[in-house]
């Protein structure tokens, strides 16, 4: 695949959409970074954005939307969410915020946790693409895990070029840097990632704001949604089962596996990666006494299918 270059026209940004609606990877220009978007209520658009970047884990990604009003269809805005939304969206500041039920959006896009992340752009090429498209984008920064953020489509197809469909050209992003991340974790409002807009213009609006440990230092940027407890089902998990013990459902992979739930019965990552959260959910809330998961492959998105299940494994702490 080489992906094409579409410039910010009518014409252009109509295609971009359309590649987003049909479950594409579109890469496109906001005031910060260049994003790469898919389709956010899409499971199957989301998992390839992973398997894209070639993240080993499943970070939680930002969603994008035009307008406050889409935002409030997919999250709760308490308070000083609201306050913070008003002062400074359209903008570089990201809300952490808890996701509503009836929103549509794929798990995995907040990688199983009860929040998710939003942002509303500024920058007018964003801002037209989304109200385009008409759903949520998620959209992490368009490189490849590890790599720097782009700040131009030629960064952007130079990385990236062979694994997505479209770049949107828009030029130079005026920012240059991600935008702030603000989550309220017990109605707390707490810096997750220092970026585009500052701290003191933050606290102007709502006082004091918590810092995280080493969210001041910007080596620390890679990864606030590791801070948050991620997902883990309520039933104990075992990984590498070959079948299942006692009162537990086997959740199985590849057409060696019995009848019964299946991340893919045709092997392919892509597949059981975009199912995963929502095949361990529903499991979850079903009368098994644990969940055994069949051997994953380890390459590709598999690594980061068994990042995730070797967390959901590990011993829980005591409560
Ligand atoms: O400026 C930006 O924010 C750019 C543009 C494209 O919007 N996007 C961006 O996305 O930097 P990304 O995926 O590279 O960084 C998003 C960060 C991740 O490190 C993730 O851990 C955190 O946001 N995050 C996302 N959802 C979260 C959640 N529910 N809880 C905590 N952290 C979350
Ligand atoms: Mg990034």
């Amino acid at each position: 695949m080489t992906a094409r270059t579409l410039d910010t026209t009518e014409e252009g940004l109509a295609k971009a959409a359309a590649i987003l609606t049909a479950g594409g990877l579109v890469a496109f220009p906001t005031e910060t970074v260049y994003g790469l978007g898919a389709d956010a209520t899409n499971d199957r658009a989301v998992a390839r954005i992973f398997a894209a970047k070639g993240r080993p884990h499943f970070n939680p990604l930002i969603c994008h939307v035009p307008d406050v009003e889409a935002a409030a269809e997919i999250a709760t805005l308490a308070d000083k969410a609201s306050a913070l939304a008003e002062s400074f969206w359209p903008g570089p500041l990201t809300l952490v915020l808890p996701r509503r039920g009836d929103g549509g959006l794929s798990r995995l896009v907040s990688a199983g946790l009860p929040t998710v992340a939003i942002r509303v752009p500024a920058a007018a090429t964003a801002v037209d693409l989304l109200r385009r498209f008409g759903r949520p984008v998620a959209a992490p920064s368009a490189n490849s895990s590890g790599r720097l953020s782009p700040t131009t489509a030629q960064h952007v197809l130079a990385d990236l070029g062979a694994a997505i469909d479209a770049v949107v050209d828009g030029g130079a992003c005026d920012i240059g840097v991600e935008s702030t991340i603000i989550g309220f974790a017990d109605g707390r409002p707490t810096l997750l990632r220092p970026g585009g807009l500052s701290v003191e213009a933050i606290e102007a609006v709502i006082g004091t704001v918590a810092q995280t440990e080493g969210s001041g230092d910007p080596g620390s940027v890679v990864a606030p949604g590791m801070l948050a407890s991620h997902y883990a089902p309520r039933l104990p998990l075992r990984t590498n089962a070959a079948q299942a013990r006692g009162g537990e459902v086997l959740l199985g992979f590849g057409r060696a596996a019995p009848p019964g739930p299946n991340l893919s019965k045709t092997g392919d990552l892509i597949e059981a990666a975009a199912s995963l959260f929502a095949l361990l959910h529903e499991l979850d809330q079903g009368n098994a006494t644990g969940i055994a998961v069949m051997t994953i492959p380890d390459h590709g998105l598999g690594r980061a299918i068994n990042d995730r299940l070797k967390r959901a494994a590990a011993p829980r702490p005591a409560c």
